[in-house]
């Protein structure tokens, strides 16, 4: 990995540069090598999947026989021969962090829990032979009448424990209803948002190998401690018996946040075959198996006064879940920090389904949620005849309007004025349907982007060898991200050397624990543990370049010390770093670094990032088909570590926001449980001819409050909130308010 931009280290910081991606090339030339590219000393074999053909019931026959009998078949595991694990539990765990870790066991019961869940496995000597030899297993089931449909069951609605990241699922402050019943301008509005699947482009897929009682397991995974626990707990083994490796991962989203089936069966089968064996769920599995984005109803209501400011704020979702797995998605707890209003209700209710249960993905809570919210703010600014900037900005807290501490920082305030003047937002007109280019309806829409910013415990360790070399080592994932990047950046700011000497290793297990990537963190917290490795790092330097006879800084009792310009000065003296080493540790010094979870400011502030979206959309008068012609997003999220990775990240976010309004949506079959559009070319997501000129603004301030760098997250800030300003952009061209996600044209129509 080697320097990508021409930047001189002349000492000034590589952090806050727009520095192309240290392993781009390794990317691009095919040599960065994914899950289940990785060879094993030993013949590999392939491991297929076979799904079940329906979505409750149990099997009360299966016949392996004619697949056994295939040539190059090597084994057949169904629930009858399969290694006993633990059971699966409760539906909810006791601890919130428990839901990383349980076990998921796997082909342990004859009980089938949803469509397409796995009921045997075929290993072979190829893939073709093992997929072949599972069309040949007959099963019998006993099918069950089951629930799928959540519109029709939403008299069966239960309170959750919890919802995700164990946020309470209630929360009541005034008394909103006798606030909404006196006030006369209120929205009271009904929105659907679908079953949504991540589908990043490499699929789930293990290569697992065991060494005695050791297992080594490739695999594509966001965050390796889960994994770690998840595999030991199932498999009941020591966690320090699975090695995880996991150098690339192309794409996760939240979908390789937990084990999965691929993971667990390819470990359970290289065991008793005693061989490698390599697992990859298909597009079409990936639909049932790798977790999803629940159906939701989203009620909002808003009540204000005449001039907008808002009096009650109402957001209520129930949504979609398993019945064997409780998943309950933070769809209204934004709504608890975004504007003022003294009486307010935000509550999540669930609905168990017949189906896997929905899982984290990305911007778990606002993606869904400010879909619903930011859309019926929009329909209020319409009502009362005000500017949607304008209210929004009637309606900024001084404070967090629940919990009553201050922010950290929140410019949203600047970040919509902002937008507004870069984006021509004054051209805007008010009423609907006015605007129009021929046979074209033009409207412009904005929304505002919420999401909290975390820090989560990390270590990493750091050497550097008698050549000056910097080796970096965590288990930290870059998941398409950026983090390789980031973390050279930080290594080489804080020691003072180009990022030709830094060596970042990530995604082993091996190496100290880290937060992994998820929930916007991993910047801040692996990058934050690497800083603090470095710091000690150059302590120890200092100490062995002052103790070492022979080092031109020996004896020397002064305390200034720099690192710059790849060398280090004591004093008035300077030496280069990679001379000194070589001189006085010839054999490389190592150090440690770590940092907590967030604590104090975390609880006494309200600390989020936010943005403000624009867009600029065509609606045809006669087919009603929606083009987006431009799109800007302006982002308060502290310091920025890296310009180029994180506008990637936002304008990633921004056409997940695209997907959301106008394409993305699994249909669930309500008589038979299953998805029926499961592949890319029924799951429509926006393509490169669907996606005009996205720009992006970052306005930087940095938060002391978050972490070391002033940064906050940004890998999931820009999917919040871009979906509602495309559905308010087609509102301002058509004056059709489409509350069913998402917005396809016969909606508008
Ligand atoms: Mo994210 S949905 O926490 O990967």
């Amino acid at each position: 990995m080697s320097d990508s931009t021409p930047i001189a280290n002349t000492g000034k910081t590589w952090i806050g540069q727009p520095v192309d991606r240290v392993d781009g090339a390794l990317k691009v030339t095919g040599q960065a090598v994914y899950a289940y590219e990785h060879k094993a000393d030993d013949p590999v074999a392939y491991g297929y999947i076979l799904g079940a053909g329906i979505a409750r019931g149990r099997i009360s026959a299966i016949d392996t026989a004619q697949a056994e009998a295939m040539p190059g078949v090597l084994r057949v595991m169904t629930h009858k021969n399969a290694p006993a694990q633990p059971a699966f539990g409760p539906a909810v765990t006791p601890a919130v962090r428990e839901v990383f870790t349980r076990p998921r066991p796997f082909l342990s019961t004859d009980r089938v829990r949803y469509y397409d869940e796995p009921v045997a496995l075929v290993v072979a000597e190829t893939f073709e032979a093992a997929r072949g030899a599972a069309g040949l297993i007959a099963i019998e089931y006993e099918d069950e009448r089951g629930a799928y449909d959540l519109s029709r069951h939403l008299a069966d609605a239960y309170a959750p424990q919890r919802t995700n990241a164990g946020f309470q699922t209630d929360s009541l402050i005034g008394d909103f209803e006798a606030a909404f019943a006196d006030s006369d301008v209120k929205v009271d509005t009904i929105y659907t948002t679908p079953y949504e699947h991540h589908n990043p482009m490499e699929p789930h897929a293990t290569l697992a190998a065991w060494s005695g009682d050791e297992v080594t397991i490739y695999t594509s995974a966001q965050t390796l401690a889960n994994f770690q626990a998840g595999i030991a707990n199932t498999l009941q083994i020591p966690p320090d018996k699975v090695h995880l490796v996991s150098r690339f991962i192309g794409g996760g989203f939240g979908s390789k946040l937990i084990v999965h089936a691929d993971t667990i069966l390819a470990a359970l089968a290289a065991r008793e075959l005693q061989r490698p064996v390599k697992i990859a769920l298909t597009r079409q599995q990936m639909f049932a198996n790798a977790g999803h984005r629940a159906k939701m109803i989203q009620s909002v209501r808003l009540s204000a006064d005449r001039g907008g400011k808002l009096t009650g704020i109402a957001h209520e979702v129930c949504s979609a879940t398993s019945r064997f797995e409780e998943f309950c998605e933070q769809t209204a707890v934004f709504a608890r920090s975004l504007y003022a209003a003294p009486n307010r209700i935000t509550r999540h209710r669930l609905v168990g389904l017949d189906t896997n249960r929905g899982e984290w993905m990305r911007s778990p809570g606002e993606a869904p949620g400010m879909l619903a919210f930011e859309s019926a703010m929009d329909e209020l600014a319409d009502q009362i005849g005000i500017d949607p900037i304008e209210l929004r900005i009637r309606n900024e807290p001084e404070v967090d309007p629940e919990r009553n501490v201050p922010f950290s920082t929140r410019n949203l305030v600047a970040c919509m004025q902002e937008g507004a003047r870069r984006f021509g937002w004054e051209q805007r007109q008010a009423k609907p349907g006015t605007v129009r280019e021929g046979r074209k309806l033009i409207g412009l829409g904005m929304a505002a982007a919420i999401r909290p910013n975390y820090l989560g415990a990390s270590a990493a360790r750091i050497g550097i060898d008698g050549n000056g070399q910097v080796k970096v080592q965590l288990d930290m994932t870059d998941i398409g991200t950026g983090t390789y990047t980031i973390l050279a950046q930080i290594a080489a700011t804080s020691l003072g050397l180009p990022l030709s000497a830094i060596d970042v290793q990530l995604g082993d297990s091996h190496f100290p624990r880290t937060a992994g990537s998820g929930g916007s963190w991993g910047a801040a917290s692996a990058g934050s543990a690497v800083h603090n490795a470095c710091e000690a790092l150059k302590q120890e330097i200092a100490k062995v370049a002052k103790e070492v006879p022979g080092s031109p800084f020996y004896g020397s009792n002064l305390d200034r010390t720099e690192f710059r310009n790849g060398e280090i000065r004591i004093g008035d003296r300077s030496e280069n770093l990679a001379n000194l080493i070589n001189r006085v540790a010839p054999q490389g010094l190592d150090a440690q670094g770590a940092v907590e979870a967030a604590g104090e400011n975390y609880r006494n502030y309200s600390q989020h990032a936010y943005g403000a979206h624009f867009v600029e959309i065509e609606v045809d008068l006669d087919t009603a088909e929606i083009r987006i012609r431009r799109m800007l997003s302006v982002i308060g999220a502290g310091r920025i570590l890296n310009p180029k990775t994180a506008r990637s990240q936002i304008i990633g976010g921004m056409v997940w926001g695209i997907g959301a309004a106008l394409m993305e949506e699994s249909v669930l079959d309500p008589r038979y449980g299953h998805f029926v559009n499961h592949d890319l070319a029924e799951y429509h997501v926006p393509v490169n001819a669907d996606v005009p000129d996205l720009d992006v603004v970052f306005l930087e301030e940095p938060d002391n409050n978050a972490n070391v760098f002033g940064s906050k997250g940004i890998g999931e800030l820009g999917v919040c909130g871009a979906g509602a300003a495309v559905a308010n952009a087609i509102f301002n061209a058509t004056g059709v308010r489409v509350r069913e996600f998402p917005i396809t044209l016969d909606k508008v129509l």
